[in-house]
């Protein structure tokens, strides 16, 4: 591939290029500065890589997501979540034994510490649970300052195992808080997805048993959140572990990071703004109207993608399986017909397709979570749960990186120039 050759005035620079398993081409400005005393500026890293990553690959052109090489829709098909948890930070798909093995593990550690209810309960009942989850891992570093050195792999395993085995044990007693209602403990004899629906359901009054069908797509939804290659939460993880902080207070980074409407907090702007729509009466057109208004703050949520500019095939995955699991639980939504109908005139409009904007993996999550029992607010911690694996996954691959350097881009400085102290009476 050829390398590439920057003139600025009379001087030049040749920058070589370094070339990805499928065919991506990136220019290495690590000698610019010194060479040429030159930075570059790149608006939210839109064309600038910080390193390379085998973890996820996406092409956003043709809509393909693989986690390892492997398609997300095989994926979220045929594996269990902690099949694929093992798969992002291990590399390949475990074996039978290799599984029940990690399985077993997870299971063992799903136990909070009984003194990490009095955190919970330092919240008011009101909080928005990605606060609380975000305050709790952090938290969970507290417990074992025995194994948050980044450089000791043993330290990191069973870090990573505590944080996904424990933190939906976290976020349902948080939720079991939050309404009121007495903790349910972990059921050793359940699988990860029944396990935190118990959990987060059951009461001490009846027996449990998770609807198969729910089981099943959390399953899958908790596949297609898993990872998402350099996104706006896993950079902050990212950001964050540069510093060799630990993992846990990195991964409470990536929550805070998420929790925002235009990430993965987009979920429940998504149900929030259906809901205005139908509660409002505002018809389609208004709606699309003020998407497209420069002057109006607001956008549809659910919809545009920094890197997809076809399709996200999550989102295709999730239309097909909101009819599918809405119509095995009974629930007739006429927010998902909303949302369809919303869709389909969006994308024969003008101004989203000149600017490509299709529905991302929050336009339909919302409505099966909804279908499945979980209240709006509840939406985004369920995004971080799934995405809690590829969080880890990037951040044992930042960690474990000889040529990782701390993150600390340069600016274009553009404030006042030097000017003298002025004496307070003379302001
Ligand atoms: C996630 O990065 C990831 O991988 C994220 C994620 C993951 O798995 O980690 O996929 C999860 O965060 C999905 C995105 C969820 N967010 C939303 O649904 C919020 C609504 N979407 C937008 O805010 C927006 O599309 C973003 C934030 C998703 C992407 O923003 P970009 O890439 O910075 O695009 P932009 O703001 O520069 O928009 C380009 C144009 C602009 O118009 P012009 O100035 O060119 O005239 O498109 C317009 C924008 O105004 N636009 C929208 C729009 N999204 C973009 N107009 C109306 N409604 C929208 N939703």
């Amino acid at each position: 591939m050829p390398d590439a050759v920057l003139r600025h005035g009379d001087n030049e620079l040749t920058l070589p290029s370094h070339v990805g398993t499928e065919g991506e081409t990136a220019i290495d400005i690590g000698n610019l500065r010194s060479s040429l005393g030159l930075v570059t500026v790149d608006r939210g890293f839109a064309n600038t890589a910080e390193g390379t990553s085998s973890v996820t690959y996406i092409n956003g052109e043709e809509g393909i997501l693989r986690y390892r090489g492997y398609p997300i829709d095989q994926l979220a098909e045929h594996a269990s979540f902690l099949e694929v948890s093992y798969l992002l930070q291990y590399g390949d798909l475990p074996a039978n034994d290799e599984l029940a093995a990690y399985e077993e593990e997870i299971t063992r550690h799903t136990l909070l510490r009984e003194d990490v209810k009095h955190l919970f309960e330092a919240f008011p009942h009101s909080a928005h649970p990605m606060q609380i989850l975000a305050s709790a891992t952090s938290a969970l570093a507290t417990y074992y300052p025995d194994a948050l050195d980044p450089l000791d792999e043993e330290a990191v395993d069973i870090s990573a195992r505590r944080l996904i085995a424990k933190t939906p044990t976290m976020i349902a007693w948080s939720y079991k808080y939050r309404v009121h209602q007495p903790y349910v403990y972990p059921d050793n004899d359940l699988d990860y997805a029944s396990n935190f629906l118990k959990m987060m359901f059951a009461v001490p009054a009846e027996d449990f048993i998770a609807n198969p069908v729910v089981t099943r797509t959390l399953n899958m939804l908790l596949i297609l959140h898993a990872d998402h290659g350099q996104n706006c939460s896993s950079s902050a993880v990212r950001l964050v572990g540069s510093g060799q902080a630990n993992i846990f207070s990195s991964v409470a980074a990536g929550i805070h990071a998420l929790s925002g409407p235009l990430h993965g907090g987009a979920n429940q702007s998504v149900l929030e703004m259906l809901t205005r729509i139908v509660e409002s009466g505002d018809t389609i057109d208004t709606v699309i109207k003020r998407a497209k208004d420069k002057d109006d703050p607001f956008r549809l949520m659910g919809f545009g993608h920094r890197v997809y500019k076809n399709f996200d095939p999550r989102a295709q995955i999730l239309k097909k399986a909101a009819e599918d699991v809405l119509k095995a639980l009974g629930v007739d939504d006429p927010l998902l017909d909303l949302a369809m109908e919303l869709e389909d005139i969006a994308l024969s409009d003008e101004y989203f397709v000149e600017r490509k904007l299709y529905p991302n993996v929050d336009f339909y999550s919302g409505i099966i979570y909804r279908a499945m029992g979980f209240s709006t607010d509840m939406f985004t911690v369920l995004f971080a749960m799934g995405r809690l694996p590829g969080w880890i996954a990037q951040w044992r691959e930042l960690s474990s990186d000889p040529d990782t350097k701390i993150f600390r881009p340069r600016q274009l400085y553009t404030g006042p120039a030097e000017r003298p102290f002025i004496a307070r009476d003379d302001r």
